[in-house]
């Protein structure tokens, strides 16, 4: 349970959670958890995500899950914070403090810390092998993934410039599956808070359940594609797009031929692992969304109507 970015963090926990560690997850927004009539009682497990520990709703919805004799878990940023008082134990993300109001580098260790739990969780049910686990906790492995970090920050005056095309755009739809769904969301929701520009994420195949009914010449449409099994179908979606000349920005990881041919733009990002390529990915977002802003000469760490942090109802 979340709010807001930490809320897309959770999504992609669930995700995680289930494919290794294979114990069923619902992801609730705090505010309507703390009213709803959710199944929890003292067999139930709630992990409650905040950065700054002191989200009004999220504190309810914890306050909620200790009433019914849940065991809660707190994911925060900040030592001593309410979350991190009112849960049973829980893990601090230590990523420093987070100024810009937008929440950004908060989020990619909200992950990290998610993937490393479900990795944890799958080893003590004993849903994953030792030799697995090594292999996705290897130390080469995790840093060739802190290289292909500092790959894609120096790749910042590309993302610039495509971002400069597109800062004058009304509405953008963000488009992903997997894992890579709530990149989208949250791609969406940094474009909104720092650029005042409407945005929606959508899981890529759901577009053609509405959404598309919006696209037309003007409409900038990002999609996020890794090479996976579902990588054809995003292509075919792109497709649907492209034929009802809707502008295309892909962030892949692949260097197929078929991607140039259809994209307006391509950001390819160095090839990784699925979790380390919706890390890379939601950097290229986070960018794209600041050099919007930046473009805009708009204040990026105060923008308008919000709060670093929500403490009331
Ligand atoms: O401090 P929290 O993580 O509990 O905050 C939750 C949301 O208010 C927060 O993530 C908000 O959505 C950010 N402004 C997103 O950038």
């Amino acid at each position: 349970t979340a709010c807001g970015t930490s809320w897309h963090a959770g999504l992609i926990g669930k995700n995680l959670i289930e494919r290794f560690a294979q114990v069923s997850v619902q992801v609730e927004y705090a505010s309507e958890f703390r009213y709803n009539h959710s199944i929890i009682d003292n067999k139930t497990t709630v992990i409650a995500i905040s950065q700054s520990g002191e989200t009004a709703d999220t504190l309810a919805a914890i306050k909620k899950a200790n009433d019914r004799g849940a065991i809660t878990i707190g994911i925060c940023n900040v030592p001593g914070s309410s979350v991190s008082r009112e849960t049973d134990c829980g893990i601090h993300t230590r990523c420093g403090h987070e100024i810009g109001v937008a929440s950004t580098k908060a989020f990619t260790a909200q992950i990290t810390i998610l993937y490393l739990l479900a990795l944890k969780f799958a080893d003590s049910r004993k849903t994953i092998t030792k030799n697995k686990l090594k292999a996705y906790l290897d130390k080469s492995a995790i840093n060739s993934g802190l290289r292909s970090l500092s790959k894609v920050l120096k790749a910042e005056k590309s993302i610039n410039k495509i971002a400069k095309k597109y800062k004058k755009a009304s509405d953008f739809l963000y488009l992903g599956r997997g894992l890579n769904f709530p990149v989208a969301l949250e791609g969406a929701l940094k474009l909104k808070e720092i650029s005042y520009i409407h945005a929606e994420g959508y899981p890529a195949a759901e577009m053609k359940h509405g959404p598309i009914a919006l696209v037309d010449k003007n409409m900038p449409n990002v999609f996020i594609v890794p090479k996976d099994q579902t990588y054809d179908k995003i292509i075919s979606n792109i497709e649907e797009i492209k034929s009802r000349k809707g502008k295309i920005i892909i962030i892949t990881d692949s260097r197929d031929k078929i991607l140039k041919s259809l994209a307006n733009d391509l950001i390819i990002v160095p090839k990784t692992n699925h979790f380390m390529f919706c890390q890379l990915a939601t950097i290229v977002l986070q960018l794209f969304a600041y050099y919007i802003a930046v473009g805009k000469k708009l204040n990026v760490d105060q923008p308008r109507n919000l709060a670093k942090s929500v403490t009331v109802e």
